[in-house]
């Protein structure tokens, strides 16, 4: 189902006592109407935390950053969509740029990833983007297209409707530039009308498409307000309570 979302994407960052500052000073938040919500995505270490500090709010649920492409075994360092699942965990991310850049995380990976996630009924927010180069050389939408449809495409109509999309161009990311508003919404539009061609025009209706990179509380409001822009994934100003609660409330 279609829903408004601020997700906050805190990356490899905070230590346990400011990990835990600032769970406190989000656990009370409300939006004001109830089809949004609020998701935070720590590091694994702090899921147990947040999910104990925000359990009480309806409104708030929690993400992981990453899961296993496998099942469970001798995988050292790794953590499985069960094990997230069976903690409390509601969301994962999974093709974030920083894990396909740095990881070398591909679409074969992440399709995996995506399987796992979904029979452990945790909702993939699937991340998607171009770099610049890609950009400056219109290659943006074959690039996007390439990433959905590796990762996600063999879903079943069923299947496909438990994922939220994110929309992260590579560029934008943790740089301070933004997507124009204009510049996000054509590229969620293309993301919806790809989803309408493969599946039907009432799925893509239906889904979830997020925007990240560089997302603010000067630009959240401009960004939201387009008609394909459902809420963001916010890195940066995820980090501190006035900026994540400010661009929440302009959701
Ligand atoms: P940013 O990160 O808001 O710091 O640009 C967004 C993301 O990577 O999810």
């Amino acid at each position: 189902m279609r829903k408004k979302i601020v997700a906050g994407n805190w990356k490899m960052n905070l230590n346990l006592t400011e990990a835990n500052e600032l769970l406190t000073s989000i656990k009370d938040y409300a939006f004001a109407s109830k089809d949004k919500e609020l998701v935070v995505i720590p590091p694994y270490i702090y899921l147990t935390e947040a999910i104990n500090i925000l359990k009480s709010n309806p409104q708030i649920s929690v993400g992981a950053q990453n899961c296993s492409q496998f099942e469970n075994g001798a995988y050292t360092g790794e953590i499985s969509a069960e094990m997230l699942a069976d903690l409390g965990c509601k969301y994962v991310i999974i093709g974030h740029s920083e894990r396909r850049q740095y990881f070398k995380e591909n679409g074969k990976t992440l399709k995996l990833k995506v399987n796992e996630a979904i029979k452990h009924n945790l909702t993939p927010i699937y991340c998607c983007g171009e770099t610049l180069e890609e950009r400056k050389s219109n290659q943006h939408f074959k690039v996007l297209g390439s990433q959905i449809s590796k990762a996600l495409f063999h879903l079943s109509k069923q299947d496909i409707r438990k994922i939220v999309m994110a929309y992260e161009p590579v560029w934008a990311i943790g740089t301070g530039v933004t997507a124009s508003a204009q510049e996000a919404q054509e590229t969620h539009n293309f993301i919806r009308n790809l989803i309408a061609t493969k599946y039907t025009e009432t799925i893509a209706k239906e889904t979830t498409i997020l925007y990240g990179g560089s997302c603010k509380p000067e630009n959240a409001k401009d960004l939201f307000a387009q008609k394909d822009i459902d809420g963001g994934l916010i890195g940066g100003a995820s980090l501190k309570s006035d900026s994540f609660l400010a661009i929440a409330n302009a959701l």
